[in-house]
C-alpha cells in the first residue's frame, strides 16, 4: 500500500467531504484473533480513533461522527458493557488536553442520560472544555440508534402538533432534521464501515440519504490514517448523481 503521505498527495482539497462518519467495528474479533479477551480489542481501538481524527484534520474534514455504543450494544454481557464504559471514561480524560491542542470540539448523540453517571459526569466537562475549539468536531454516538432518534423526534412533532405550535402540514425535511441529535451538523458525505460487515446497524438512517459508502475488511483495531486517506480518495473517484443523470452533474 501507498505510505499516508503519498495517498494524502493526491487528495484534492477542494472536495474533500465535510462530514465523514464511521461505525467502528471489529474489535471483538481481533481481540479473539489473538486468543484475548474481547475488552482488549477495544483498548486498541482508541489509537484506530487518534489515526482517524488526526487524519480528518490534516486534510480538512470538519465533522468525524463515530458509532462507538449502540441501543442495541446495552445487551452484550455486562462485564464488555462495564469495560467499555470504564474504556471511555479513561480515554476522553486521558485525551482532553490534546483535543484542545488540536482545536478538537468534542460532541456526542444518544440517549446519553442512559449512561452510568460516571461517564455522563465526564463527557459532560469536556465537551464544556472542547466547547470554543472550531478546527473539527468529533462526535460520538453513545446509546445510539436512528430509530430511537426517529421515535424521538416523532414524539417531539407530535407534541408541538398537539399543543398548536406546528401545523401538521408545515413539516418538511429541515422540520425532521432540526429534531434529530445531528441538528446543525451537515449530513455525512461518507460513510465508512470497518471489519467486513456490509450493514448500517441502526447508525444514522436518516441523514446518510445521500452518503456514499465504503466498506473494508480491516478490523477497527488496525484501521490506520491510510485507510481513511484510500476511502476519501475512493470518494472522490465516484460520480454523486443525487437523482440526476450525468450530464447533469458532470463538471462542464
Ligand atoms: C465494535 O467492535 C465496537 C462496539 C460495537 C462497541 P465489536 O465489539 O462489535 O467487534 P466484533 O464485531 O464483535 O468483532
Ligand atoms: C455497530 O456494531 C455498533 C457500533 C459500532 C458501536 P455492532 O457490532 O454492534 O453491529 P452488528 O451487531 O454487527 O450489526
Ligand atoms: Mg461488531
Amino acid at each position: 500500500m501507498e505510505t499516508p503521505e503519498a495517498l494524502k498527495a493526491r487528495i484534492d482539497p477542494d472536495r474533500v467531504p465535510a462530514h465523514i462518519a464511521i461505525i467502528m467495528d471489529g474489535n471483538g474479533r481481533w481481540a479473539e484473533r489473538q486468543g484475548e479477551h474481547r475488552v482488549v480489542g477495544h483498548a486498541n481501538g482508541v489509537r484506530s480513533v487518534r489515526e482517524a481524527l488526526v487524519g480528518c484534520r490534516e486534510v480538512g474534514v470538519k465533522y468525524l461522527t463515530l458509532y462507538a455504543f449502540s441501543t442495541e450494544n446495552w445487551n452484550r454481557p455486562k462485564a464488555e458493557v462495564d469495560a467499555l464504559m470504564d474504556l471511555l471514561v479513561k480515554t476522553v480524560i486521558g485525551e482532553l488536553e490534546e483535543l484542545n491542542a488540536n482545536g478538537v470540539r468534542l460532541h456526542t448523540i444518544g440517549d446519553t442520560d442512559s449512561l452510568p453517571e460516571s461517564c455522563r459526569r465526564t463527557l459532560l466537562d469536556a465537551i464544556a472544555a472542547t466547547a470554543k475549539n472550531d478546527t473539527i468536531t468529533i462526535t460520538l454516538a453513545l446509546s445510539y440508534s436512528a430509530r430511537w432518534e426517529l421515535v424521538r423526534m416523532a414524539q417531539q412533532l407530535a407534541a408541538a402538533a398537539q399543543e398548536g405550535t406546528l401545523q401538521p402540514d408545515r413539516i418538511d425535511d429541515a422540520t425532521i432534521a432540526a429534531h434529530l441529535s445531528t441538528v446543525g451538523m451537515p449530513d455525512p458525505e461518507l460513510l465508512i464501515r470497518t471489519s467486513g460487515e456490509q450493514r448500517i446497524s441502526n447508525f444514522l438512517l436518516w441523514q446518510i440519504a445521500y452518503a456514499e459508502l465504503w466498506f473494508t475488511p480491516v478490523l477497527w483495531p488496525d484501521f490506520r490514517k491510510e485507510h481513511l486517506f484510500q476511502a476519501i480518495l475512493d470518494f472522490q473517484g465516484r460520480e454523486r448523481r443525487f437523482g440526476l443523470i450525468s450530464e447533469q452533474v458532470a463538471p462542464a
